[in-house]
């Protein structure tokens, strides 16, 4: 065989092999191979296996001198398009008011929603750089990033814009997704917004392609289960694929919507209950969790052990927002996941790439595989595990996309 480029001295190769989600105990089924090497041809993964099998031919060597490469990550759950900050309702709830309080005061994600409004195409562009540089930095190569900051349909359809344009300033693979929240001007009638969004954005954006899937946030300050069902129902019609933010501070049912609807993936899920994880184990919608959150907000963690347990399949995100997580790498959210949700390390890096992948509708990514894009990481250590046992410093030594090292 010809290989562009030959990896040499990795230590421990480490991936998930064979297409899909995983569910249950397969989320602990990892291979690692020691002494390993990895061949690369055209961006893509050509060979992988011990350096001693290597019969092949390669125009370039790269040596690891013993470092441990694992898939790159996916974050399949980031808010990191917004204008303003938080730091006010940091105060607040430092100071003992809750999450939900504050937004129902007209706080929280409505204060965003109207800096976001004010901001131009220009500004949130140039202030979301950064955000996808330090995600793309802490090992996360593939970002799905949603609207969801807009003041009105339109304000939709520029936050997606701005997210295309965003697209051209990074390496990274950007997917996107409008999510809907109410903005204050609706608050008070849902009914016409619901109208809008079925007849206006949710058309512009399916004709466009500015968008791979819809997500609604359900919560009892938020959208309810039938109003997000008709605004679902209509992205569906539309060939777009289907998300949720849901059961996060209440037993609200959008699981069980999502779940029926065929959703992607439900993500939050920190005040879902026993009866919810069956639900989950027995479909093929993606449980992700979103420890970010928990910490930020010390709300609850996501049942993640019981979820796995159960037999569902759990990604992680970092839910990157300036509200609820301000997590800007995707290796810490796996780290906690581990501290707070209750995972495995192994599992933790299944959440956080095959998982991951399958939660925004990648079937071939978050793998270490010939034919595969080659996507990978290069980590500090020797033991991979030190990827989701470091807190507090960048585990991450490289990051490589379609067989290029990223300069950072
Ligand atoms: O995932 N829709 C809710 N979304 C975010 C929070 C957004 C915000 O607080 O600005 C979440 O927690
Ligand atoms: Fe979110």
């Amino acid at each position: 065989m010809k290989a562009d480029l030959l990896i040499t001295g990795i230590s421990q190769l480490v991936t998930a092999k064979g297409r899909g989600a995983r569910h249950g105990a397969a989320m602990r089924e990892l291979e690692v191979v020691e002494g390993a090497s990895l061949a690369i041809t055209g961006g893509l993964i050509a060979w992988t296996g011990k350096s001693c099998e290597w019969a092949g031919h390669a125009s370039e060597t790269v040596d690891l001198e013993g470092r441990a490469v694992v898939p790159a990550l996916i974050d399949p759950h980031t808010h990191a398009v917004w204008a303003g900050d938080r730091l006010a309702d940091f105060d607040a709830r430092t100071s003992g008011k809750s999450y939900e309080e504050i937004l129902k005061a007209g706080g929280g994600i409505r204060s965003s929603i109207r800096a976001t409004a004010s901001a131009t195409q220009e500004e949130l562009v140039r202030l979301a750089a950064p955000r996808m540089a330090r995600l793309l930095r802490s090992g996360a190569t593939t970002i799905e990033v949603k609207s969801g900051y807009g003041f009105e349909p339109y304000a939709e359809i520029a936050m997606l814009e701005a997210i295309q344009v965003l697209r051209a300033s990074t390496p990274a693979r950007i997917l996107s997704t409008l999510l809907i929240h109410i903005p204050p001007a609706h608050v008070q009638d849902r009914t016409s917004y619901i109208a809008d969004v079925c007849n206006l954005l949710i058309p512009e954006v399916a004709n466009k392609k500015l968008a791979v899937a819809l997500d609604i946030f359900v919560e009892q300050e938020a959208w309810h289960v039938d109003e997000a069902e008709v605004m679902l129902h209509c992205a569906r019609q539309h060939g777009m694929a289907i998300k949720l933010h849901s059961e996060q501070f209440q037993r609200v049912g959008g699981l069980e919507l999502g779940i029926h609807m065929g959703a992607l993936s439900v993500d939050h899920l920190e005040a879902c209950v026993p009866e919810q994880f069956e639900l989950l184990a027995a479909s093929s919608t993606i449980a992700t969790i979103l420890p970010g959150v928990s910490l930020h907000l010390g709300i609850a963690a996501a049942p993640g052990r019981q979820l796995i347990d159960a037999g569902a399949a759990v990604a992680v995100g970092t839910d990157l927002n300036p509200g609820s997580s301000p997590l800007f790498s995707a290796a810490a959210a796996l780290a906690l996941a581990v501290r707070l949700n209750g995972l495995t390390t192994e599992e933790a890096l299944m959440a956080g790439t095959v998982n991951a992948a399958c939660a925004v509708g990648l079937i071939d990514a978050g793998r270490i595989e010939a034919g595969l894009e080659a996507d990978f990481l290069v980590l500090e250590g020797r033991d991979w595990r030190e990827l989701i046992y470091i807190l507090g410093a960048n585990p991450v030594r490289e990051v490589w996309i379609h067989g290029e090292k990223v300069e950072q």
